[in-house]
Order: structure tokens, then C-alpha cells, then sequence
């Protein structure tokens, strides 16, 4: 397993895991703060990776939130093993990613609305629901408007074990990633996803996957999913409607 820890802004530390013969590593996000926060439990089988890496940071039984995008091994598979930790956590989703949740841990989580502020203390983190994007009907991110850090989930994934913040043009390279994976659902469900991200101030994309991308890397990345999902778009239009112009 490799493993990297890097404070990627004030209290706001990155766990980085790689197991064996993994192409791509995993990121879990801590917000140390009045309230401590862990965004994405990661597999459940890097849990103990996991806890011990938050236990360097703070004692993880004092965890307060739990949240991630989707309903996804990677998001969330070791819930059941922090909340037998974390006694007091709660888990702070949307509405719709709760249905799948509940089943799962067995109790209704923290349901936060679209733009709540899940507080922090010095720390606010903003859910803003973006469905289908990068996928799932659930799909959610959580901005931080304390430090301007988007935590977006799946994008910008890119392969291997990189450093947390890297200021090349990484755009390329995500996205041959992303269309070899095919793993985001270009059409109309998307657009509005990625109209929304554009409308925020973003200096800092922190990915599960790969390095975070500064703003010009996270702006550029943005743009070129919003060309491609309107061609997307267009081509769905036209194959379905061919006689409509
Ligand atoms: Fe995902
Ligand atoms: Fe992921």
C-alpha cells in the first residue's frame, strides 16, 4: 500500500491510498475542526489504512460528519465500520443518496437540502447536488466556503499516485482518462450539473482521484466537459429527432 498525507490547505488534510496494483489511488478528505468531518470513507477493506491515517491527525471516535458524492464503494463502503467507531458521526448526504444509505447502515442519515451549509466551525462546508455528475442520480459535492476548496468527487480522476496539488495542465489527461473509462453520463442530465460549478469561485478542485487542480486547470476542465456534453447533447437530439432540425 502506498500511503501520503499532505495538508492540501489549513486543517484540511489528504489521505492518500494506493493499494497494490491499483492504476488509480484514492483520496479521503479530513476537515480537522470544532467539528472534524471525513469526506469519503474509502473501501471498506482500506478501512484500519484509513482509520490509522485519521488517528495520526485526530482521535477518529471524536468524528462529528461523514459525507461523500454517491453511493459507491470508494464514497462510502467503510461506513458501517467508523460509525462502530465513531459513535457520535452522523452521516450528512442528500436526500436521495440517503435512500440508498439507509438500507445500508440501517438508520436515516443527515439530510442536508441543496445549498445547506453543513457548519463546521471555522469550516462551512456547502452541499451543492449536481445529479448525474460525474455520475449517479444522487451525485452531490461539498465547496468549502471558508477555503475555497471544492471536494468534487470523481472530478478530474486521473491515474497513479500523484502529489496533492499540481500546477501542469492536467486537462488532457483527464479527460482521454475519462473517455477511456466512460464513466461520466454525457447528456442533457449533466449540463446543468456543470452550469453550476462554473457559477462558483473555484480555486482549489481536491479530486478522489489523482492531484487537485488549481483554478485554471479546474476552469479549462469545466469548459471542455460543457463542449462535450453539448456535442453529446446535439448527437442524442439528432439520432432520436432525425427529422427535426
Ligand atoms: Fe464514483
Ligand atoms: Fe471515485
Amino acid at each position: 500500500m502506498d500511503t501520503k498525507i499532505e495538508e492540501i490547505q489549513q486543517n484540511i488534510f489528504r489521505i492518500c491510498l494506493r493499494p497494490k496494483g491499483s492504476f488509480i489511488s484514492f483520496n479521503h478528505f479530513l476537515i480537522k475542526d470544532e467539528k472534524p468531518t471525513l469526506i469519503h470513507t474509502g473501501h471498506r477493506e482500506l478501512f484500519q489504512y484509513v482509520y490509522e491515517e485519521v488517528n495520526k491527525i485526530i482521535n477518529a471516535e471524536n468524528l462529528s460528519y461523514i459525507t461523500f458524492s454517491h453511493f459507491e464503494p470508494d464514497e462510502c463502503g467503510s461506513l458501517n465500520e467508523w460509525l462502530e467507531i465513531a459513535l457520535n458521526a452522523q452521516v450528512a448526504i442528500n436526500k436521495i443518496c440517503d435512500w440508498s444509505v439507509k438500507g445500508f447502515i440501517g438508520k436515516p442519515s443527515l439530510v442536508l437540502k441543496d445549498g445547506e451549509i453543513l457548519d463546521l466551525g471555522k469550516h462551512k462546508l456547502k452541499m451543492i447536488e449536481t445529479p448525474h455528475f460525474p455520475h449517479a442520480w444522487e451525485a452531490s459535492v461539498f465547496y468549502d466556503t471558508t477555503s475555497g476548496v471544492l471536494f468534487g468527487s470523481d472530478i478530474g480522476t486521473q491515474q497513479g499516485f500523484k502529489d496533492s496539488l499540481d500546477n501542469r495542465d492536467v486537462v488532457e489527461e483527464i479527460f482521454a482518462l475519462q473517455q477511456k473509462l466512460g464513466y461520466m453520463p454525457f447528456g442533457p442530465s449533466m449540463a446543468e450539473g456543470i452550469r453550476r460549478l462554473q457559477d462558483i469561485n473555484i480555486p482549489i478542485l481536491a479530486t478522489m482521484h489523482g492531484t487537485a487542480l488549481n483554478q485554471k486547470n479546474c476552469r479549462n476542465l469545466l469548459a471542455l466537459l460543457e463542449a462535450e456534453n453539448q456535442k453529446a447533447c446535439r448527437s442524442i437530439f439528432q439520432d432520436n429527432y432525425p427529422l427535426v432540425q
